[in-house]
């Protein structure tokens, strides 16, 4: 679904340039997912697997392996940040790939924000391994 911001939606002041912004940042989201070039079947990719990032998207496959709701989930909490004016940067500690990443500053080149930095943290070796034994 193209997200158009709640608001806007309710108060019927939904303008070109909103619709531009949502179809930008939703063609994100398919780019990154690889949603774009997936066909059912092919390397695994399944829409209702990949839809709630269940799947870990193969070499070429995918920006990022959150799927399309967390990445709507993380589209709201950053227009939710900008609305409400909360100051400060914005972060992604693990990135993978980094599509998530992109994504972020997808959202605040859409919106014209140019003063928020996007930091990007990860060991780049995956999970360390435990310093702590396990307690029974
Ligand atoms: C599940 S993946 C993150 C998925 C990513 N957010 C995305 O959009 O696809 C976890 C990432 O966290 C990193 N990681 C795990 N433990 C870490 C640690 N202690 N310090 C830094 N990076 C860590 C791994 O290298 C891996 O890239």
């Amino acid at each position: 679904m193209i997200a158009i911001s709640p608001r806007r939606r309710r108060t019927g002041r939904v303008t070109p340039g909103d619709v531009g912004k949502a179809l930008y940042l939703e063609l994100m989201k398919r780019c990154l997912t690889n949603w774009i070039h997936a066909e059912a079947g092919e390397d695994g990719f399944d829409p209702e697997v990949r839809v709630d990032g269940r799947d870990w998207p193969p070499p070429r496959g995918a920006h990022t392996m959150i799927g399309l709701k967390r990445l709507d989930n993380l589209h709201e909490c950053i227009e939710d940040v900008l609305r409400r004016k909360v100051p400060g940067d914005l972060i992604e500690t693990g990135v993978w790939r980094g599509g998530a990443t992109i994504f972020m500053r997808a959202v605040l080149k859409a919106y014209g924000v140019r003063h928020r930095r996007v930091w990007v943290v990860d060991s780049f070796a995956g999970l360390p391994p435990p310093q702590q034994p396990v307690s029974s």
